[in-house]
């Protein structure tokens, strides 16, 4: 089949699209509110830009805490999601009111980060401390709204010494989760090896 998204339905039941990018990476993007208040939710839309100097971006649909949250402190902090967090992941998507604190909706712990205000989620193994770099309008055709992607800078890295296996991230023992499209999730656990060819004249 083949559909032009803004001109024409695809016919499906359920829009295809998400399940077209997948797995994408889970953003657990942690933030402060101006009254120090914390915030916690997950971003499907998220990505890592760049590894020198190390860069992320996520996309907010609509003007959600996060987003308000990051444009006035200019600080935001990425939490891997391990599969064993699923729920608690999960938890801090609610539509909750900007109060609310969904760290401690979700039963999760804060730890206190080294560079920026904001938290990080103690239970999760891998965690970066972000800059605001630039925020930025994306197209955008749902009504009402206005969608805006958030590019920080990492200006620390955390990594749980216990996922560190002969220096390695043993990815096998977090079993990162992953959004794909629909309701559905996957977990990283076959991981497997595989060098890039090199040219030879
Ligand atoms: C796995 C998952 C991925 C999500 N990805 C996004 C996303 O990329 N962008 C977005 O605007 N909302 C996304 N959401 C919905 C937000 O997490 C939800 O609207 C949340 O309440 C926003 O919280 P906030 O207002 O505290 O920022 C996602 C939800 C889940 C469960």
């Amino acid at each position: 089949m083949f559909y032009q998204p803004e001109k024409e339905s695809h016919g499906l039941p359920h829009s295809p699209l998400k399940a077209c990018v997948a797995p994408r990476p889970i953003g657990w993007i942690s933030s402060l509110d101006a009254d120090g208040k914390a915030n916690l939710a997950p971003y499907s839309f998220f990505q890592m830009l760049n590894d020198r100097p190390p860069v992320v971006i996520f996309s907010s649909i609509g003007k959600k805490d996060s987003q308000n949250n990051v444009e006035v402190s200019g600080e935001f902090v990425y939490s891997m999601v391990p599969k064993s967090l699923t729920d608690a992941m999960n938890a801090t998507s609610i539509n909750a009111p900007s109060h609310i604190d969904e760290f401690e909706f979700a039963g999760l712990t804060k730890a206190a980060s080294n560079l920026v205000s904001a938290p990080r989620v103690a239970e999760s193994p891998i965690a970066f401390e972000c800059k605001v770099h630039q925020i930025l309008d994306v197209p955008n055709s749902h009504p009402g709204m206005k969608v805006t992607a958030i590019i920080g800078l990492v200006v620390g890295v955390h990594i749980d010494d216990d996922v560190l296996v002969d220096g390695i991230i043993d990815t096998n023992k977090i079993q990162p989760l992953a959004r794909l499209g629909y309701m559905e999730y996957a977990a990283a656990e076959n991981v497997f090896t595989l060098n890039r060819p090199i040219w030879k004249d």
